[in-house]
């Protein structure tokens, strides 16, 4: 089993093979991940809504991350991992920066980083990749580390002006030495544009089908936010493609009502013997 690196990343690109994404949290979503022979596996700081309950990405700190990438790291054999620098991890300074990602390296045990932010963080993705030699992926459009300055969680590029400043950015993390950029939340003509004028990979999500690839979160697209008094529905890009949750909720009620109906354990499920010379022995 050999492991993914980014150069069969760049060689799929090369070959115009659609690359595979997905984001997990946990040893056992890491183990789902590599099975199903995903290409690359992401912790993402969406590990602040989707596993810890936090209504924005803004509340995950750096030493949750690195917890949560040592349980992924020990499930995922084969995929490439990568881990998200979390909020204010990255925006101090450069030296902040590079401490912060050999971190995760060394800590988390990802192989490589992805960094949010425009042109303004080139500098410090570049000294990651020139400095440090990790590898780096950006990520612009949305940008739910921005939550507070955007004003939300908002498309991004559906005018002339944000659409010149995505394609800006998207050219400077390029020259900055970002293997490959995730484009979220940005309208499929923009992303296709900007596909076509990087040489590096495209990462889309709800982005459309014309980028060099596609990412979804983990409990989206295995339906696990379907929870009725949960506030954060699945995303209108996000198409399910399993209902773990609902198969989840059925096993937890049918274990509730054979417990309390003592339809469970039966026999079966009572494996110890106390052999019949001990028990009169016990007395
Ligand atoms: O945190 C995350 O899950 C992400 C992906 C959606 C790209 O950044
Ligand atoms: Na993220």
């Amino acid at each position: 089993l050999r492991r993914i690196t980014i150069r069969d990343i760049q060689r799929m690109h090369e070959e115009r093979v659609p690359i595979c994404m997905v984001t997990a949290y946990s040893y056992p979503q890491a183990l789902h991940a590599d099975l199903a022979a995903v290409d690359i596996v992401l912790v993402g700081d969406s590990l602040a809504m989707v596993e810890l309950g936090h209504d924005t990405t803004q509340f995950v700190t750096l030493d949750d991350m690195l917890h949560h990438c040592r349980a992924v790291a020990r499930g995922c054999r084969r995929a490439l991992l990568l881990a998200d620098m979390p909020f204010g991890t990255c925006e101090t300074s450069t030296a902040d920066a590079l401490r912060n990602v050999t971190r995760m390296i060394q800590e988390g045990h990802a192989h490589g980083v992805k960094i949010e932010g425009g042109k303004r963080m080139a500098p410090v993705i570049e000294a990651c990749v020139h400095s440090l030699g990790v590898a780096v992926m950006g990520h612009v459009g949305l940008r739910p580390q921005s939550y507070s300055a955007r004003g939300g969680f908002r498309a991004f590029g559906t005018n002339a002006s944000e659409a010149a400043e995505l394609l800006e950015d998207a050219l400077a993390l390029q020259e900055a030495g970002a293997f490959a950029l995730v484009l979220e939340c940005v309208p499929a003509r923009l992303a296709t544009a900007v596909t076509t004028a990087l040489r590096i990979p495209t990462i889309g999500i709800g982005a459309g089908g014309g980028t060099s690839g596609q990412v979804l979160v983990y409990h989206d697209l295995c339906g696990m936010m379907t929870h009725p008094h949960h506030a954060k529905v699945t995303p209108k890009f996000c198409k399910r493609f399993a209902e773990a949750g609902a198969e989840i909720h059925r096993g937890l009620v049918d274990y509730r009502t054979a417990v309390k109906q003592r339809r469970f354990p039966t026999a079966s499920y009572a494996p110890y013997q106390l052999p019949d010379a001990e028990w009169e022995r016990f007395g």
